[in-house]
């Protein structure tokens, strides 16, 4: 197993913050020896890690589900080749997580990210079709006949078709939000499904995956799903 820090072994168990506070007060120890510096790495797999004298057992086999409300500006990968912010910056997890699929650098919004293969392929793979919902925002009323082209599926990548979509839209402010539900998930399908319909994309958010919803989620700010969440989708 990797090492890693004794401050996220123990935020299986407390807070990331009160593992350090744990730590702090002495009432963490490795192999015996009672550890109060910070930064710490430890091997789950061969370490003996006790809190107040009470084992703590790694927790093997238990995955992590998270939601994040993905500001523009990171990238959906672990690492960037251009050194830019990646979603990995903007979350805490005791293990290692994986975005489920991908928002462009530029887009906002409901982003999965979990441990659990199984949970990602469940909503990653088309004939699952987990329906996700992404607002459009355009400068100006969109076209009935754009909406409509939407609707019915256009052609992106040179020759394949999307499949059709629920498309309404509203007016707002110096243009529109236009709500586009699919559950195809190909690179960069909205904004290349809106420059096939002839529409501009001022901004891109995903508002839901399936009937997971942001709720007041802060951009930027993230969760564990809960117990009935994860359950929906598996
Ligand atoms: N479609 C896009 O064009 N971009 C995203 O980030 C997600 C869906």
């Amino acid at each position: 197993m990797d090492k890693i820090r004794l401050n996220k072994f123990l935020s299986g168990r407390v807070s990331r913050r009160a593992a350090d506070a744990c730590i702090a007060e002495g009432r963490v120890r490795v192999n015996g020896e009672t550890v109060t510096q910070m930064g710490v790495m430890i091997d789950p797999s061969r370490d003996s890690v006790t809190l107040d004298g009470e084992k703590i057992l790694p927790e093997r086999g238990r995955h992590v589900y998270i939601m994040l409300n993905k500001p523009a500006g990171f990238v959906s990968t672990a690492k960037d080749q251009f050194g830019r912010g990646t979603v990995m910056d903007l979350i805490e997890a005791p293990r290692r997580v994986f975005p489920v699929g991908r928002l462009d650098y530029d887009t906002e919004g409901l982003l999965l990210l979990t441990s659990d293969g199984a949970f990602a392929e469940k909503i990653l793979r088309p004939r699952y079709e987990i329906k996700k919902t992404y607002v459009v925002t355009t400068g100006g009323a969109p076209p009935e006949e754009a909406l409509a082209a939407l609707r019915r599926g256009v052609l992106i990548d040179g020759g394949a078709v999307t499949s059709p979509a629920e498309v309404s839209a509203r007016r707002v402010k110096n243009g529109a939000e236009i709500t586009i539900i699919i559950h195809e998930g190909r690179n960069r399908q909205v904004r290349k499904m809106c420059a096939a319909a002839g529409l501009s994309v001022r901004r891109l958010r995903r508002s839901a995956v399936g009937r997971l919803t942001l709720g007041g989620l802060a951009v930027g700010g993230w969760r564990n799903l809960t117990k009935d969440e994860i359950k929906y989708f598996l």
